[in-house]
């Protein structure tokens, strides 16, 4: 590590989240210090009325985008929080983007535009997808994964990698400054074989069923999800979940110079914690 990181504040946006938590919990074992900034703090990315306090004094921070803010609006408020960060003076911004996906590259672009020292992270498909969020509660209950991929292969990444690979590219300097770090799990899975890994982890018997982008709006509809933000999800499984993602990307290991932890051991760390339990 090149930075002083005793003395470096870093904002991570959405720290609740899956990634946000673990680059907070990265940042924290690599002795920076930590600023969680999402609604809960007071930052809302849209309302840029909340952003200037949170940036203020900063070194750094980690953005990451909410997926349900619908296009064109990313791209706007990525550019507009990193130029605001930049006046601020903070211009060391790292950006979660998502691998193959067109509204993502948008958001890339308007970061890249900013005058910000920047670095991309493009992620595959996150393993927590299936012990975190909106996926699990219904693997839990029913025993039953309905989504809408087919016998589509993906990378799954861990987030605990995303949160490693981003504190490091903080701590590096300018080593990854002006760099796109494509990072994915060491493994193509289908769903359907991530489902049947989870079942073994477990021990239970748990399936896969798929169903069409447009069916699965509809279920998402039918559970509450707001029109807008369901819409964007089926806009983003469309584009992501045809085959174009079906390869894996090296960038846990350029960066951290040791293999991407696999989705067999993610599933048996999130079973002994009891993330399945029926
Ligand atoms: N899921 C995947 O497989 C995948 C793969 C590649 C990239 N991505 C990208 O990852 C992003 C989601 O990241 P994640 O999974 O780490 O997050 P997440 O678990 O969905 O959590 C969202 C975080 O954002 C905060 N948040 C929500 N709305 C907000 C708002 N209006 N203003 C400020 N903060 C807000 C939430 O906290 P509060 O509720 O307290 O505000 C929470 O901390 C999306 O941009 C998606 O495109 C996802």
């Amino acid at each position: 590590m090149t930075q002083d990181t005793a003395n470096m504040t870093v904002v991570v946006t959405g720290a609740s989240g899956r990634t946000g938590s673990r680059v907070a919990q990265s940042a924290t074992a690599a002795g920076l210090t930590v600023r969680a900034a999402s609604r809960a703090q007071g930052f809302d990315w849209q309302d840029r009325s909340t952003w200037a306090r949170v940036l203020r004094g900063a070194d750094a921070a980690y953005l990451v985008y909410p997926s349900d803010i619908g296009a064109p609006g990313v791209a706007e408020a990525v550019g507009a929080v990193a130029r605001e960060a930049v006046g601020a003076g903070v211009r060391r911004l790292v950006l979660l983007s998502s691998r193959g996906q067109d509204r993502a590259r948008d958001a890339e672009e308007a970061l890249h535009a900013s005058g910000a020292d920047w670095t991309v992270v493009r992620a595959a498909w996150f393993a927590q997808n299936f012990s975190e969020g909106p996926l699990v509660e219904e693997l839990r209950l029913s025993g039953e994964l309905v989504f809408p991929a087919g016998e589509v292969r993906e990378p799954f990444v861990d987030v605990r990698d995303i949160g490693d690979v981003v504190v490091a590219a903080l701590t590096s300097g300018d080593r990854y400054a002006g760099q796109t770090l494509a990072v994915s799990g060491p493994r193509l899975l289908t769903f359907g074989e991530a489902v049947a890994e989870i079942a073994e982890a477990t021990g239970r018997e748990l399936t896969y069923r798929s169903v069409s982008a447009r069916a699965y709006g509809e279920r998402l509809a039918g559970f509450g999800v707001p029109e807008a933000a369901a819409g964007a999800l089926v806009e983003a499984f469309e584009q992501l979940l045809d085959g174009r993602n079906a390869y894996l990307s090296d960038g846990v290991r350029e960066v951290l110079g040791r293999e991407p932890r696999d989705f067999g051991d993610f599933a048996r760390d999130a079973a002994a914690a009891g993330t399945w339990k029926g």
